[in-house]
């Protein structure tokens, strides 16, 4: 195997490429092998560091050298400084906001520091699209473990003594769940592994799936080991192209070295993997949907019983788990159930993966042990509140979750104290927000996404999200009432209890957590006719101050419906019958003239 003195790794993740990163590879290619020192340099195009707004992403060891927002134009500047005279290139390492000083080192980025990563492991490291690279990070050793030296039984155990718990949304212990498949009786089970992902924002799993697909495969072959089972699926949006190809590359090279297929590696098991595309609805990623969907049938969720450890795919027991659970199993089987335990709080175990989005000043992909705080997140990983606004909430758990107050700053993130709270863990989606957010809004905001994702099987979902949403609409137009917060409360538990699946189930839990931490705000749209936050159009009103408009013309000028008018010796002012509130004028205007109030 030849031996390079130094790596070049390149992310190859979606947001990488989307700002150029294929571009940024070829032209490393080229000038090394221009500058010949392609035998010396090992160039790698990896998945998702977790930075992707920084992107297009360079890393270069043996340094651990941190390279953002490169382009084609600075390459020959890398190979030449970096590679060749072995200086680092200062103005393109990353920089400490606040400080404006350069980090050389990715592992002082304070992102990554309180980081602790086992599922990504290998994300951003290896070449996905290289067997090889997964089997020189100790890939298939687990499987190794429990074809040669371990009973199914034995892997249940140690899936459930690790405290695994599934991360696509309700935690239940993986390895209870595998029992029940294993228990079960038939001649024929499935193994599927859910990579919907469907939560707006969200791209945990397309992540993993897209920077290290062999760590889900192999989790998946033990799992079907230890179930006793021959075939799987893994159901992924066809929306996530990438992570498609990604997936087929690494099936198609796990069958070619006897990892996938009959008979793997002479153990008399076998199993056959394949891929379901998925349309994107959001309802296909719960389970007896999802099932329906690759069967061929429309994808609507059924009752259970039976559940699908009993009767799932086609009517056989079958074992479905989401991708970040799958890329558990493996560093657990290899490294051990007590090693995976040590780590979280007492019922939630090992780590979970987040998509930290909003208003906060990193955002990006971050792995972090259970049980740490929210606080922790937003203002150490997340380098605190973007333009050092104020903090208001947090949103965890997808468009099903809960808004989290200051008040939970310090809540400790595991599954029973975010459930306590009104919240879910869900499946890693963490939205922050800034004191210019109108939690009445927000709760809307996703209202409105579950409701027209609702499949409408069942009225309770079907109607009962309608008339909340109706409700939610009057109150952001200064339409609302006091009873109607009142019915808006029994509205949303009664669609919590009734509801047929996880849906409906969960799908007031914005309007629940934002009532119950942000009433007052609720308050001051119906009483005073006011959004505190500023944000719901029909509250609010643009106006210019005659004492600081210099009479410039700029906001007449691009004002979109002409409704502002003025000259030199006229004060400007906006007629309030025919502004849209697009906000426009207040951006132009170069003297801060005009108000929102
Ligand atoms: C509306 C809805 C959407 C869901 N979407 C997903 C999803 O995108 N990915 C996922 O893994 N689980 C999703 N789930 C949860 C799955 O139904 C199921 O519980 C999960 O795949 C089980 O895997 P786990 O035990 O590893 O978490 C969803 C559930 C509901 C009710
Ligand atoms: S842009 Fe500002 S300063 Fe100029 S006319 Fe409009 S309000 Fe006045
Ligand atoms: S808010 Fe929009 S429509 Fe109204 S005055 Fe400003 S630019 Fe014109
Ligand atoms: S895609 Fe490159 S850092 Fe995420």
């Amino acid at each position: 195997m030849p031996i390079y003195r130094a790596h070049v790794l390149v992310c190859g993740g979606t947001g990488c490429t989307a700002s150029g990163s294929g571009e940024v590879f070829k032209a490393f290619r080229e000038e090394l092998a221009k500058k010949g020192l392609d035998k010396e340099i090992m160039l790698v195009e990896t998945g998702c560091h977790g930075m992707c707004e920084m992107g297009p992403i360079v890393v270069v060891y043996p340094e651990g050298a941190f390279y953002c927002g490169v382009t084609p134009k600075d390459v020959p500047e890398i190979v030449e400084e970096h590679l060749y005279k072995g200086r680092l290139v200062k103005r393109l390492l990353y920089t400490m906001p606040e400080e404006m000083l350069k980090v050389p080192h990715y592992k002082d980025i304070p992102f990554y520091k309180k980081q602790h990563r086992i599922v990504l492991r290998n994300c951003g490291f290896i070449d996905p699209d290289r067997i090889e690279e997964y089997i020189s990070r100790d890939g298939y050793q687990a499987l190794a473990k429990v074809l040669t030296s371990m009973k199914p039984e034995e892997v249940i155990e140690e899936v459930k003594k690790s405290g695994l718990r599934g991360r696509g949304g309700a935690g239940f212990p993986t390895g209870l769940k595998w029992e029940f498949a294993h228990k079960a009786r038939g001649d024929k089970k499935y193994i599927i592994c859910n990579a919907d992902e469907g939560d707006p924002g969200a791209f945990m799993d397309r992540s993993i799936l897209e920077g290290d697909p062999h760590s889900v495969i192999e989790g998946m072959l033990i799992g079907a080991y230890a179930i006793g089972s021959d075939e799987g699926y893994i159901y992924c949006r066809a929306e996530y192209p990438l992570a498609i190809k990604r997936l087929k590359t690494a099936i198609a090279q796990a069958e070619e070295y006897g990892l996938l297929g009959d008979d793997i590696m002479g153990s008399g098991f076998s199993f056959h993997l394949h891929i379901k595309e998925g349309a994107g609805a959001f309802v296909c990623g719960e389970e007896t949907a999802l099932m329906a969907s690759i069967e061929g049938r429309r994808g609507m969720p059924r009752p259970r019983p039976p559940f699908p450890a009993n009767s799932g795919l086609w009517g056989k027991p079958t074992n479905i788990n989401n991708v970040e659970t799958w890329a558990n199993v493996p560093p657990i089987i290899l490294n051990g159930s007590d090693w995976y335990a040590a780590l979280g709080t007492a019922k939630s175990k090992g780590t979970k993966v987040f998509a930290l989005t909003g208003k906060v000043k990193h955002t990006g992909l971050i792995e972090v042990p259970m049980g740490i705080t929210m606080r922790e997140i937003i203002f150490e990983l997340g380098g605190g509140i973007l333009g050092d606004r104020g903090f208001k909430a947090v949103q965890i758990g997808g468009p099903s979750g809960g808004c989290l107050s200051e008040q939970h700053l310090d809540l400790s993130v595991d599954y029973e104290s975010l459930t306590g709270a009104g919240a879910i863990m869900g499946s890693g989606g963490l939205v922050v927000m800034d004191e210019d957010t109108c939690m009445v809004d927000v709760a809307k905001f996703f209202l409105e996404f579950t409701q027209r994702e609702s499949c409408g099987k069942c009225g309770p979902c079907r109607e009962g999200t309608k008339q909340m949403l109706l409700m939610l609409n009057a109150i952001t137009k200064g339409e609302g009432t006091l009873e109607d917060l009142d019915k808006l409360e029994k509205l949303a538990q009664m669609v919590k209890e009734m509801s047929l699946c996880g849906l409906g189930q969960t799908a007031p839990n914005p309007v629940l957590t934002t009532l119950r931490y942000f009433r007052h705000e609720y308050e001051a749209h119906i009483l005073e006719k006011r959004c505190p936050a500023k944000a719901c159009v029909a509250l609010i009103r643009y106006t210019i101050n005659p004492e600081r408009c210099r009479k410039c013309g700029i906001c007449a000028r691009n004002c979109p419906v002409g409704c502002i008018s003025g000259d030199r010796n006229t004060p400007y002012v906006i007629d309030q019958d025919r502004c849209i509130k697009c906000g426009t004028c207040i951006e132009v205007c170069p003297f801060h003239a005009v108000e929102k109030i």
